[in-house]
């Protein structure tokens, strides 16, 4: 069974940590994070980060390689959406492969729009900036649990 759980402990930090160092280099101990688990593994994680009272982040999207295109993605977002109480969600995807791609088809997938695109200086990579307003989400959801 896949199962969606919340980090409370250092311990359980370090798993996500360890999870995703080569890909992202520093993890907030500020944001929240969240994992899935199949069969007793971490098979990847999502992070949230509260911008301000109306916004929320979702930040660190990541499936381990091994365990990608079998829905884990989709059901990270899908389920940390659950746990957001601000009015607006936002998320950026940057640089373009396959990965992006298929992030981009994750947050479009649960109604979220591209708003913004602009390069980031730092890393000469395109950025895209999407957002959700969670009133579509929530009426999504509704109408997934009475099907
Ligand atoms: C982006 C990422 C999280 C997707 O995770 P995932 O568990 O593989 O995603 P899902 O299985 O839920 O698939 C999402 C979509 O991508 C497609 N996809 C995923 N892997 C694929 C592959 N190897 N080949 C073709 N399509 C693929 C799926 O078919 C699905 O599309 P659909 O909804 O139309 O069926 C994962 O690739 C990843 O961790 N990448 C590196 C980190 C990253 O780029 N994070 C995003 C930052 S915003």
């Amino acid at each position: 069974m896949r199962e969606f759980k919340k980090i409370v402990s250092e311990e359980g930090l370090m798993r996500v940590r360890e999870m995703l160092s080569g890909h992202i280099p520093q993890i907030k101990p500020a944001y929240r994070y969240y994992i899935a688990v199949e069969d007793g593994k971490i098979k990847g994680c999502v992070g949230l980060k509260r911008q301000t009272w109306y916004m929320t982040e979702i930040k660190h999207l990541y499936v381990k390689e091994e365990y990608r295109n079998q829905g884990i993605g989709n059901f990270l977002v899908k389920e940390v959406l659950k746990r957001i109480k601000a009015p607006v969600v936002c998320c950026t995807i940057a640089g373009s492969n396959d990965s992006n791609d298929w992030s981009c088809w994750i947050f479009e997938g649960v109604g979220f729009s591209k708003r913004e695109t602009f390069v980031n200086p730092d890393t000469g990579h395109t950025v895209s900036f999407l957002t959700v307003n969670m009133d579509v989400v929530r009426e999504d959801q509704r109408r997934e649990v009475e099907s």
